[in-house]
């Protein structure tokens, strides 16, 4: 019986699973043999003299890359790597250290010398000023001019009349992790920042969970009285949040976290919260949960068990970019459209630690914003239906969605809006690798597009890099896989500048091109001269090479030996 349903069922499947839809659309994936991953290319690089804890770049005229390390901030030219400056950050008691004997503390300064690690490093490029905010002093920040491709002035963002241990505005970073985005609002500079915190950092001299600051316009702190949410005490050890990544678009700033299902719970996932650009309060805060799923292919004979869904629950990096001409359609994407890119791993049950089992989805941000919308909606509309409680139970006490609140009345109460809201259902996307990233760990994500392709650049855990086409419906086609540090992973602070990609493993930066790190990993004439243009590679006598690399007959069109007169 089963059996004679079974070519009924597949056409619907094929329906459901659209993906499955235009299969032959797919391009060959080259065997695996015709990639050699074991190719070393010697790539630009800059061997610092610790490791690497931060690494930002400026782009522009004269493009400039900085790289903090204990007690170091360099500044490294943007093209070359060579390096251009060294401002010492620490000890707080070294005399080379200006910076620090610059910052008055009163009371407020730590009675021993400490050395600073870098926690935060954020480029202003539209004001070519640079914030850098360390574990030294209290977590405070300097704000550095630049001038002239060097760090021409620090400031010391803290001011001694304002601080307490109870109440700090000018300390910003946590030794738990913090990330900051900056926004300057009608000529006011704000600080977005979003800080992991336990009993004793949120104890004294406390960061806040999450904050927005507004800088002094005499750049020596912030201003009194701002706005933030910090995990309520009796959470703080058992609550632990992982801030992962930050950004922002002209109306919002978001962060990528990874954090416990629910309070008392063991197990883990991943949410995205955005708040507005516009606002210093917390009001429009709001959380959305972020799966990346796999799902496996139905089997053809339907009395065989469906094999379940995989969650990939802990995410590992992020990068929000357009995508290529190809994909965008396929996502029914516009071309200017941002979309988050955000790399997985899966953990043990009750465990955040990840495993060597990695995905990679896309949430288009008019997505994520269009199920933050709808989540609101639900909250906050008369739609008869069970109560909702607006969650955030970490930060605010239990409060229920009013459910009584008619939208069709002109200037209805929108005050419902205005309270920070977990959005009930989460949005879930598959992963473009189809379950296939095993024994992988991706560790940084970054993506460009190029001749209409959507280009992914992914790190791993493993010191190498994987670059791929990505596609929906298909695998993605690899383009290159190689190492870059046989003992470091690739570091999720990926930055770009021109037409070259910066990573960082342990103490190093290395520069790779957009388009790759070489040819000669690519083993077959029809593979060589079937890698997307963009690569430059052609054949040359018997390898795969770039035209500049080889000498003798270079050609991009044919396999068969070229027959020269004699
Ligand atoms: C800074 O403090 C450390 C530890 O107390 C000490 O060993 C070092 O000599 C001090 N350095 C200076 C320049 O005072
Ligand atoms: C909402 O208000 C509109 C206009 O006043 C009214 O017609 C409608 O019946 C109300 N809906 C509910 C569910 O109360």
């Amino acid at each position: 019986m089963m059996g004679s349903l079974s070519p009924l069922l597949l056409p619907l499947s094929l329906l459901f699973h659209g993906h499955l839809a235009y299969p032959w659309k797919c391009p060959d994936e080259p065997r695996s043999s015709s990639l050699d991953p074991t190719v070393r290319y010697d790539l630009p690089n800059y061997v610092a003299p610790g490791p690497i804890q931060n690494l930002i770049s400026k782009d522009g005229q004269e493009p400039l890359v900085f790289v903090a390390i204990t007690n170091h901030l360099q500044v490294l030219h943007g093209s070359d790597l060579r390096i251009l400056q060294s401002v010492t950050t620490g000890p707080t008691n070294s005399s080379q250290c200006s910076q620090c004997s610059q910052c008055k503390m009163g009371s407020a300064r730590p009675d021993q010398p400490e050395d600073t690690e870098s926690r935060v490093l954020v480029v202003d490029t539209e004001e070519d000023i640079l914030y850098s905010c360390g574990s030294s002093l209290r977590g405070l920040c300097f704000l550095h001019q630049l001038t002239g491709a060097k760090i021409a002035d620090s400031k010391c963002l803290f001011n001694k009349m304002e601080n307490s241990p109870l109440l700090c505005r000018d300390c910003v970073s946590s030794p738990l992790g913090t990330l900051l985005t900056v926004v300057t609002n009608r000529h006011a500079v704000y600080f977005f920042l979003a800080s992991s915190v336990d009993s004793r950092v949120a104890g004294s001299y406390s960061p806040a969970s999450v904050s927005v600051r507004r800088l002094l316009y005499t750049e020596d702190g912030f201003t009194e009285g701002f706005q933030s949410l910090t995990v309520l005490p009796q959470f703080r050890d058992s609550y632990p949040i992982r801030y992962l990544h930050t950004f922002r678009t002209e109306y919002f700033v978001y962060f990528l976290t990874v954090q416990l299902e629910e309070l008392g719970g063991t197990a883990y996932h991943s949410r995205v919260v955005r708040l507005s650009t516009k606002e210093e309060e917390m009001r429009s805060y709001q959380e959305l949960v972020l799966e990346c799923r796999f799902e496996p292919k139905r089997r053809r004979r339907s009395a065989e068990p469906l094999t379940q869904t995989e969650n990939f629950n802990i995410l590992q990096a992020a990068h929000v970019a357009p995508v290529g001409d190809s994909l965008a359609g396929e996502l029914g994407l516009n071309p200017e459209d941002l979309v988050l890119f955000a790399a997985f791993a899966q953990s043990d049950p009750q465990s955040i630690r990840p495993r060597r089992r990695s995905a990679l989805c896309a949430f288009p941000l008019n997505l994520i914003n269009k199920f933050i919308r709808r989540g609101m909606k639900k909250c906050c509309s008369n739609v008869r239906s069970v109560r909702r409680l607006r969650g955030l139970h970490y930060f605010q006490p239990e409060m229920y969605c009013p459910n009584n609140v008619n939208m069709s009345v002109p200037g209805y109460d929108r005050s419902c809006w205005n309270v920070p809201t977990l959005v009930d259902l989460p949005l879930y996307r598959v992963d473009y690798f189809n379950g296939h990233m095993d024994g992988v760990l991706f560790t940084s994500v970054y993506v460009t597009s190029q001749e209409g392709l959507t280009i992914g650049h992914l790190g791993t855990s493993d010191g190498r890099v994987l670059q791929v086409v990505l596609q929906r419906g298909c695998n993605p086609l690899t383009l290159s896989n190689f190492s870059l540090s046989d003992t470091h992973p690739v570091s999720r602070d990926v930055t770009r500048i021109g037409d070259n990609l910066l990573f960082v493993t342990g103490n190093k930066v290395t520069q790779v091109s957009v388009t790759g790190p070489g040819c000669r990993h690519i083993l077959t004439c029809s593979h060589c001269l079937r890698a997307p243009r963009f690569m430059g590679c052609g054949w040359c006598k018997n390898g795969c090479s770039r035209q500049g690399e080889c000498q003798g007959a270079w050609n991009q069109h044919s396999c068969s030996p070229i027959i020269t007169e004699v």
